[in-house]
């Protein structure tokens, strides 16, 4: 390696791996567990890839004492994982589990005994089916659900855990969970999808409230999915199309959050499938955050079409760049994201708080697995990353998506994320190339340009 092509990056950057529970835990019911909507969703037919589901897993609820030592031989600094809420509050609310908080006591205790930094993540997309019964996220109750299972996390695990997540994707979340159906709990319905997306932000905002009263010393964030969105063409009608693209996948989340309003845009298309709004409802969301976490997996393409539901604009593929197993390969996408969310919003913390992708790797006869692709993939993000902040976007930390392969939604056991393979009949663990590469960027806080 050429010491003088590497790409520094300063001095306590964070470097770890995202993980969410119903992608690996496993254990779906033990140990008093309640049942989630993802249970749920994937027993119906034809939801997920073959039938599959989150039953077993990576069973990583029996095994993370050999997963946290995975990640320190990795000598991540850091690991973000999620809370399972059923498995802490069966029925959403009411009863704790006592047994549930007790095995996120034993993974927290497990990382810092390794010095890995928990960043814990309250929801990734598990609502108990007992609050999905009572009407989920488009019912407003479920805010000040969420706000008494921060408390309960929070009281058990605050000594411990500073840097906490209160949402994944809460876009993904509300919209393919509640308006294209595929994603649980499988509902089609726009008004049912802007009162969950309204509502998560505003549980993101009592949740802030909760967690700074109960941990002195908390850093709060909350992941987006963001994707920069390019016209499919020079014409003034997919440029048009491209910027209202732009309002609903990104602005209508950031604006809230930090600006403390929804885009005037987003009334205008959107304004008849809003719920009821209260006049605080915009000030807690705004709550101050510690940092704004992103998810980037790729950029959006769109092109004007007026038959398109709710937006008018439809996702292209594009030709002339590789494809991984679900997205098109752009990695100055995450550099124009990151410039564009400083240059219009100007948070003093980001944190890449996922990236990764799916490429059909396995075990060679030799017992290794060779993820090139993977490799590559992480190398021109990272290289993208650090263009960025060489411009002055201050990032602090970055989380490669995932450690282990895991349940990939509704594509199920189908998709390969993890930078360790696992075999899923044994569950046996094989550190691949790519978990080696990335180890080796840790070990030198620099990537070879
Ligand atoms: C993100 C999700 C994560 C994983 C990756 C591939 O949208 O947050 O759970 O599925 O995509």
């Amino acid at each position: 390696m050429q010491q003088g092509k590497n790409l520094r990056f300063p001095d306590g950057f964070v470097w770890g791996t995202a993980s969410s529970a119903y992608q690996i835990e496993g254990a779906w019911n033990e140990d008093g567990r309640g049942l989630s909507i993802w249970d749920t969703f994937c027993r119906q037919p034809g939801k997920t890839w073959r039938g599959d589901c989150g039953d077993v897993a990576a069973d990583h609820y029996h095994r993370y004492a050999e997963d946290a030592q995975l990640m320190a031989d990795l000598g991540l600094r850091a690991y973000r994982f999620s809370v399972s809420w059923p498995r802490v509050l069966p029925e959403g609310t009411g009863q704790v589990n006592s047994r549930g908080l007790d095995f996120y006591d034993r993974l927290v205790d497990a990382l810092l005994a390794k010095g890995i930094e928990p960043y814990l993540n309250l929801y990734h997309w598990d609502l108990p089916q007992a609050l999905e019964d009572r009407g989920g996220w488009p019912n407003r109750d479920t805010v000040q659900y969420f706000a008494d299972y921060a408390q309960v996390v929070a009281r058990r695990l605050g000594d411990r855990v500073s840097h906490w997540l209160t949402h994944n994707e809460p876009f993904v979340a509300a919209v393919v969970g509640y308006l294209f159906g595929e994603h649980a709990p499988g509902v089609q319905d726009p008004m049912a999808a802007l009162a969950a997306g309204h509502h998560l932000l505003l549980s993101h905002g009592y949740a802030c409230e909760v967690l700074h009263q109960e941990i002195q010393d908390a850093v709060i964030g909350v992941a987006l999915n963001l994707s920069p969105v390019y016209p499919a063409s020079d014409s003034e009608e997919d440029h048009i199309a491209a910027a209202r693209y732009d309002t609903v996948l990104n602005r209508m989340f950031l604006e809230p959050l930090l600006l403390g309003r929804y885009p005037a845009e987003a009334m205008e298309l959107l304004g008849a499938f809003f719920p009821e709004m209260r006049p605080d409802d915009m000030r807690r969301i705004a709550a101050p955050l510690g940092f704004v976490g992103v998810n980037y997996y790729s950029r959006t393409v769109v092109r004007n079409d007026p038959e398109a539901l709710l937006i008018g604009a439809t996702q292209v593929h594009p030709e002339g760049n590789d494809y991984s197993g679900m997205w098109e390969i752009y990695p100055e996408g995450i550099y124009d994201l990151l410039v564009r969310i400083q240059r219009d919003y100007h948070p003093d913390n980001l944190m890449i708080t996922e990236n990764g992708i799916c490429v059909p790797d396995g075990l060679d006869l030799d017992g290794r697995v060779r993820d090139p692709r993977r490799i590559k993939y992480l190398q021109d993000h990272l290289a993208q990353v650090h263009r960025a902040m060489q411009g002055g976007v201050p990032v602090k930390g970055y989380f490669v998506w995932s450690l282990t392969d895991n349940f990939e939604w509704a594509y199920g056991f189908n998709k390969r994320f993890g930078i360790v393979y696992v075999d899923f009949q044994t569950q046996k663990r094989t550190l691949k190339d790519s978990g080696r590469w990335f180890a080796q960027v840790i070990a030198e806080n620099a990537v070879l340009a």
